[in-house]
């Protein structure tokens, strides 16, 4: 029998030991150094023969886990992330248990299911779904969702231009003007990867002492502009200090001047579940494309990013997929004609676990939670000696730095001191910069984070300051 018959036949016990190293793991994960100082690893050979599993698992549990971060737990701080909750990790495990490939209709509810959490997602953010609304594919993360935004406003300046860049290519394609504020790095690289060039579009100046697109720059730049197809890019929640443009003011612009207009709210558009914060988001219902990623605030596993539009037929231009072994007469949505990626993950399944087991109420507390975090630290770091915040705390990010008087604000200090927090293991920070300024930023979107973190966030602070000081003065 091969090692992989006798690993069936082992099962439920390996599944079992799978099961009990990821328990120990999670409620581990808040005692533990949030950022591993091991991240290095021994070579690993290929071996002729397996192990099998309840090796191989045991060999996880003492080699490889020990050096995980904590990003799962309460205190990782840093970029955007998202944990898992119970319900979205048990969907997770089950997409790998049944292991389907939902672009392929015809041969299970997969593609079904799909449209319909789709749905749920749509409504979760108030917007409205299907034929005079929005629909579209989930994606590997917010990255796959703004290549696929590219990928439709490029086919939609080519319909304006009378050209088939999806067909015919877009290397020499001119007439067109983007416009933007502060697009995330991976907008500009989706731009890059479609063939418009990253550094291919119109930078519109921001608000005094904000990271949101002036709205008065916006309209004199397009007003100037002679392009025959015009796109803006703006954004809801940016990435270092959370800040929102005005998405309503913007759309009547891009109306004006029959603009398209896509709105990257990778973890911004989550602010539409709670009427506290909704109307930071107001208007991105009217936008032509927009992206999301649930694997930042909903919670779920990656990777599991969500990707809307008004214009299906535009995307399913850019990505049909076309081969005689792929035909089907299957009236539901055929994702391999929307999406990146061909085979894909049921990426569909957690969602739908995490919706049904929280709703809507728990997808809005623990949006609201998190901002009560982030303000209560905001608080802490305005009262706190030594550190300043470098903006207001809008939602659910703080962006601040150490300071060390007039001539110690330098980049370099700034980043030794987070390296000295980090260093303490009780919270992971990465680096923020706004208006020049070089600071480091925490973001709250794990489900898990309580007020008694606070306290620890800022005693790590202290230490982190302390530790850096102290070495100063040796
Ligand atoms: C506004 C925004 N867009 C895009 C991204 C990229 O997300 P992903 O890593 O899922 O591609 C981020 C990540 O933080 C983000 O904040």
């Amino acid at each position: 029998m091969s090692v992989m018959h006798e690993d069936n036949a082992d099962l439920p016990a390996i599944l079992e030991a799978a099961r009990r190293i990821a328990v120990d793991f999670r409620s581990g994960v808040a005692g533990r150094p949030v950022a591993s100082p091991v991240t290095t690893v021994a070579e690993q050979r290929l071996p002729e023969r397996g192990v099998g599993s309840v090796q191989a698992l045991e060999r996880f549990e003492k080699e490889i886990a020990p050096h995980l971060s904590g990003s799962v737990g309460p205190r990782y701080l840093g970029y955007v992330t998202g944990g898992a909750t119970a319900a979205s990790l048990a969907g997770d495990w089950l997409t790998g248990a049944v292991d389907q490939n939902p672009p392929s209709p015809g041969d299970s509810i997969a593609p079904a299911l799909t449209h319909e959490t789709i749905g749920m997602l749509a409504d979760l953010f108030g917007l409205p779904f299907g034929k005079d609304g929005f629909d579209g594919t989930y994606t590997s993360g917010a990255l796959g969702a703004n290549l696929l935004g590219a990928s439709c406003y490029r086919e939609w300046i080519g319909r304006k231009l009378s050209r088939n860049v999806t067909h015919d290519g877009a290397m020499d394609l001119s007439g067109f003007e983007v416009f933007s504020a502060s697009p995330h790095a991976t907008m500009l690289k989706a731009q890059g990867m479609v063939g418009m060039g990253r550094r291919n579009y119109t930078s519109v100046s921001r608000l005094p002492g904000r990271e949101a697109m002036s709205v008065d720059a916006l309209a004199a730049a397009l007003a100037a502009s002679t392009a025959r197809a015009k796109v803006v890019i703006a954004s809801a929640g940016i990435v270092s200090t959370g800040d929102f443009e005005d998405l309503n003011a913007i759309a009547d612009l891009c109306e004006n001047h029959g603009a398209w207009l896509h709105v990257d709210g990778a973890f911004g558009l989550f602010a539409r579940c709670s009427p506290r914060f909704a109307e930071l988001a107001a208007g991105v219902e009217r936008a032509d494309s927009i992206t999301t990623d649930c694997h930042k605030w909903l919670n779920v596993p990656y990777d599991s990013g969500l990707f809307l539009t008004r214009h299906l037929d535009l995307l399913e231009d850019a990505m049909r997929l076309t081969a005689p072994y792929l035909e089907t007469d299957d009236p539901a949505p055929s994702y391999i004609n929307r999406s990146v990626e061909s085979s894909q993950r049921f990426r569909a399944l957690p969602v739908w676990m995490t919706l049904l087991a929280y709703g809507r109420a728990g997808v809005r507390d623990m949006v609201e939670r998190t901002c009560d975090l982030a303000a209560e630290l905001g608080d802490r770091i305005t009262t706190m000696q030594g550190y300043e915040l470098l903006a207001p705390v809008r939602l659910n990010i703080v962006l601040f730095r150490g300071v060390f008087g007039e001539d110690e604000t330098s980049n370099a200090r700034q980043k030794a001191l987070m390296e000295a927090i980090n260093a303490t293991g009780r919270v992971f920070l990465t680096p923020g910069l706004f208006d020049g300024k070089q600071g480091m930023r925490a973001a709250f979107s794990n489900w898990m984070t309580q007020p008694h973190d606070i306290d620890i966030i800022a005693d790590a602070l202290e230490a982190g300051r302390y530790s850096l000081t102290r070495e100063g003065a040796a």
